[in-house]
């Protein structure tokens, strides 16, 4: 499949793409970087290929992926499952983009919220989803096995950022 055809952003000639197997390998390879828990290349391929409810995108710099980012929608409910910045590309703007483009789709897919986690240590995270409009709703106790840090639950209603 071609790639999507996308835009360019932030002047540094980023595009955008839906995610595909070919893209595993580099996706994979950000992954094991960005994550203590990381997913395996089996479920990012179950994502990509089986998952009805799931879509993914990338992030591509000069043909390489720079990042990543997917969500579930059921209905008129969005739920982020992961976003993801090539270590030495972060702090430019891409993870930001990669949001800006996932909100766009959620939201011509239907979605009139999305939500998602995130661990209560991730400061970059935090700040960039809350200069999105997300807001700060909730703690899921524990939540990550690796050290039982608590998650922060964050809700974006796009109807009423809209307003
Ligand atoms: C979180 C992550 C995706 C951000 O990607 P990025 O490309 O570095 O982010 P951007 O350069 O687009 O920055 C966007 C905003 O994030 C916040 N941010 C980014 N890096 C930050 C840092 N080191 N400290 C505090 N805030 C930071 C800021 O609000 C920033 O906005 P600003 O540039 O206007 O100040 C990236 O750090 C990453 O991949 N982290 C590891 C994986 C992860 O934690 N994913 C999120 C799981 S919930």
């Amino acid at each position: 499949m071609a790639t999507e055809a996308t835009d360019n952003r932030q002047g540094f000639g980023l595009q955008f793409s839906v995610m595909l197997p070919e893209h595993l390998d580099q996706v994979m390879a950000i992954e094991l970087k960005s994550f203590p828990i990381p997913w395996s290349h089996r479920t990012f391929m179950f994502e990509v290929t089986e998952n009805d409810f799931a879509f993914y995108i990338v992030a591509l710099l000069n043909g390489r992926v720079a990042g990543y980012a997917g969500m579930w929608i059921v209905l008129d409910e969005a739920h982020v499952t992961n976003v993801a910045v090539h270590p030495e590309l972060r702090g430019r703007g891409v993870g930001r983009a990669l949001m800006t483009e996932l909100l766009g789709r959620a939201a011509v897919l239907g979605a009139d919220r999305i939500t998602l986690e995130v661990r209560v240590s991730n400061r970059a995270a935090r700040s960039l989803y809350k200069s999105l409009g997300f807001v700060e709703k909730g703690l899921r106790r524990k939540y990550y096995s690796d050290n039982n840090e608590d998650a922060v639950i964050m809700w974006l209603h796009f109807k009423q950022t809209r307003h």
